[in-house]
C-alpha cells in the first residue's frame, strides 16, 4: 500500500474513533516482537505468489483492488460490521443498499431487489434458487436450467444442488450460445430459465442476449444474466455492434449477477445478485429469533440466503464508487475500454506471428486465447505448455485453457478434415483486465515472442 494511503487511513481512523470517544478507553493489547516476527514470516510466505497486481501478470481473472477499496475495507475492519442484520452493521448496511442501487442503475433498472454476496457462485445460486421456484413446468415438475457449454461450470453444479435439471446448450463457432439449438430446446417446454452469459470465463464470449430476449415473444422462460465477469462492460463505448446489442438488452433480464471482485476493483468476497421484480423478496421470508431486533427497517439478511456477510465489502465498494462512479466516458469506463483495445491489438499481433494461430473471431471483451502453430492439435497443446513455462521464466505470466479446435479456422492442421471439431486443444490465454495492460502491451508481446522463439529454436529439425 503506498505511503500516502497509510496516511489517509490513519487520518480517517482517527475520525472514526471520535465517534466512540465518549466510551471509557479500551486499548488493544500491544502486539510486541512475536507479532512482528509472525508478520515478517507471513510477508515472506506471501512472496510465493504470482505478481497479480503487475501488468506482466496477464493470466487469470485477477485484478488488484483499488487502493481506496483496500483503505476503506481496512477502516471498516476496526468496526468489523456484519451486514446480516442492522444490529450488526447499520452504516455498512446503508452503504450496501446504496452500492447495490448504483449497480442496478448502471443496468437501467428503475427498481430492483438485490444485495452483495460472497462471490459470483453464491449470487448465481440465489438467482437460480429464485428461478427454480418461479418457473415450474405445467406438469408441476421442476423446469430445467439451460446455459451454454461455455457458461461457468458452477451453473451445472448449482442446478444439481437445487435439484433442477440442467441442459448445456452448445455454443456456435464463436463461443456464443447457439440460438437454433436453444430454440429447439425451448420448443420442448422443458426449459424454465435460460442463463445468458455476458463474458464467459474462458474466452469472454457474450451470448446474444438481445436475440434471446426476442425469443420470449414465442416461448415462456425466465432469463438470468450471468454478468459476473463482463457486467461492467456495459459502460464501455468501444464494443463491437453485436456485443453492444447484447449489453443493451440487459434491462430485460429477470435477474443479473455481477462481481465487483472481478472488474469492480474490490477485494475478494464481493459478488452481487439483482432481481428486476422486488416482489421476489417474499421467497426469502424467514424468522430469525436471534436477530432483527433493533429496527423495523429491512435487514439485508431478510433478503439473502447467506447469514453473516462482511460489511467491510460494502464499505469498500461504496468508497470505490464514490471515487470512480459508473459513468460512461468516466475513468472507470475508460479502464474497461482499454482492456478491450489491448485484447484486439494483441490478437492482431498474434495473427501476424509465424508461431501462433488465432481463433476465427475477435475478442468480444478483454479475454484472448490463441494456439501454437503445429501439425496436430496434440503437438500444438504440448508447445503451448512449453511456451507458457518459458514466458513465466521471462516474468510474463499467462494462462492455459482447453478449448475445442472448432474455434480455429478449419485448415489449421494437417489432415484437418479428419479431426473431430470438438477435439480439445490446450491454448494460451490472457485476461487483459488491468487498464495498464494496454500501455504494457509491447513489453508483453516482446516477452511472448522471445519465449516462442526459444521454444521453436529448441525443436530438433
Ligand atoms: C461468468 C462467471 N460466472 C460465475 C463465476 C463464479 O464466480 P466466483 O468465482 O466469484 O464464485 C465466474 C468466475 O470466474 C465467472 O467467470
Amino acid at each position: 500500500m503506498p505511503d500516502e494511503l497509510f496516511k489517509l487511513l490513519a487520518a480517517s481512523q482517527r475520525t472514526l474513533d471520535k465517534g466512540f470517544a465518549n466510551l471509557p478507553p479500551n486499548p488493544s493489547p500491544p502486539l510486541g516482537k512475536a507479532a512482528s516476527d509472525i508478520l515478517q514470516k507471513v510477508a515472506t510466505r506471501l512472496q510465493d505468489n504470482y505478481p497479480y497486481a503487475h501488468p506482466l501478470y496477464a493470466g487469470q481473472m485477477l485484478k488488484p483492488p483499488h487502493p481506496i477499496a483496500r483503505a476503506a475495507y481496512a477502516l471498516a475492519l476496526s468496526v468489523n460490521p456484519n451486514n446480516h442484520a442492522l444490529d450488526g452493521g447499520r452504516a455498512s448496511s446503508a452503504m450496501e443498499i446504496e452500492a447495490v442501487a448504483a449497480l442496478a442503475e448502471m443496468f437501467h433498472w428503475p427498481q430492483h431487489l438485490g444485495h452483495l454476496s460472497s462471490g459470483g457462485t453464491f449470487a448465481n445460486l440465489e438467482a437460480l434458487w429464485v428461478a427454480g421456484q418461479l418457473a415450474p413446468t405445467e406438469d408441476g415438475l421442476p423446469s430445467a436450467i439451460a446455459a451454454s457449454d461455455q457458461a461457468h461450470y458452477t451453473h451445472n453444479r448449482i442446478s444439481g444442488v437445487l435439484g433442477l435439471p440442467f441442459i448445456a446448450v452448445p455454443s456456435d463457432e464463436s463461443g456464443r450460445m447457439d440460438l437454433t439449438i436453444l430454440e429447439s430446446l425451448l420448443a420442448t417446454d422443458k426449459i424454465g430459465t435460460v442463463v445468458v452469459t455476458l463474458g464467459t470465463t474462458a474466452i469472454g464470449s457474450v451470448d446474444p442476449l438481445d436475440e434471446i430476449v426476442a425469443l420470449r415473444k414465442r416461448y415462456k422462460f425466465r432469463i438470468h444474466v450471468d454478468a459476473a465477469y463482463g457486467g461492467y462492460f456495459t459502460l464501455a463505448a468501444n464494443l463491437a455492434l453485436e456485443t453492444r446489442a447484447a449489453f443493451d438488452a440487459i434491462s430485460h433480464a429477470d435477474s443479473i449477477v455481477i462481481d465487483p471482485h472481478k472488474h469492480g476493483l474490490q477485494p475478494y468476497g464481493c459478488g452481487c445478485v439483482l432481481f428486476r421484480d422486488p416482489a421476489v423478496g417474499r421467497l426469502y421470508k424467514h424468522d430469525s429469533p436471534y436477530t432483527y431486533f433493533s429496527s423495523r427497517d429491512l435487514h439485508l439478511g431478510e433478503i439473502s440466503l447467506e447469514c453473516s456477510r462482511a460489511g467491510a465489502s460494502a464499505v469498500a465498494l461504496w468508497a470505490t464508487q464514490q471515487l470512480l462512479p459508473y459513468a460512461p466516458g468516466g475513468t472507470f469506463a475508460l479502464g474497461l475500454e482499454s482492456g478491450h483495445t489491448a485484447a484486439l491489438k494483441l490478437q492482431k499481433h498474434l495473427s501476424e506471428s509465424p508461431y501462433f494461430l488465432t481463433p476465427g473471431f475477435p475478442p468480444q471483451l478483454d479475454i484472448i486465447f490463441w494456439a501454437v502453430r503445429a501439425d496436430t492439435p496434440d503437438a500444438s497443446s504440448a508447445l503451448a505448455q512449453r511456451i507458457f513455462d518459458e514466458a513465466a521464466k521471462r516474468d510474463l505470466h499467462l494462462a492455459l485453457a482447453k478449448l475445442p479446435v472448432r474455434f480455429f479456422p478449419q485448415n489449421s492442421w494437417q489432415n484437418s478434415h479428419q479431426i473431430d471439431p470438438q477435439t480439445q486443444i490446450t491454448c494460451l490465454r490472457s485476461v487483459l483486465m488491468k487498464p495498464e495492460h494496454l500501455l504494457w502491451l509491447d513489453h508483453l508481446c516482446q516477452r511472448l515472442d522471445a519465449a516462442a522463439v526459444a521454444i521453436f529454436e529448441s525443436i530438433p529439425r
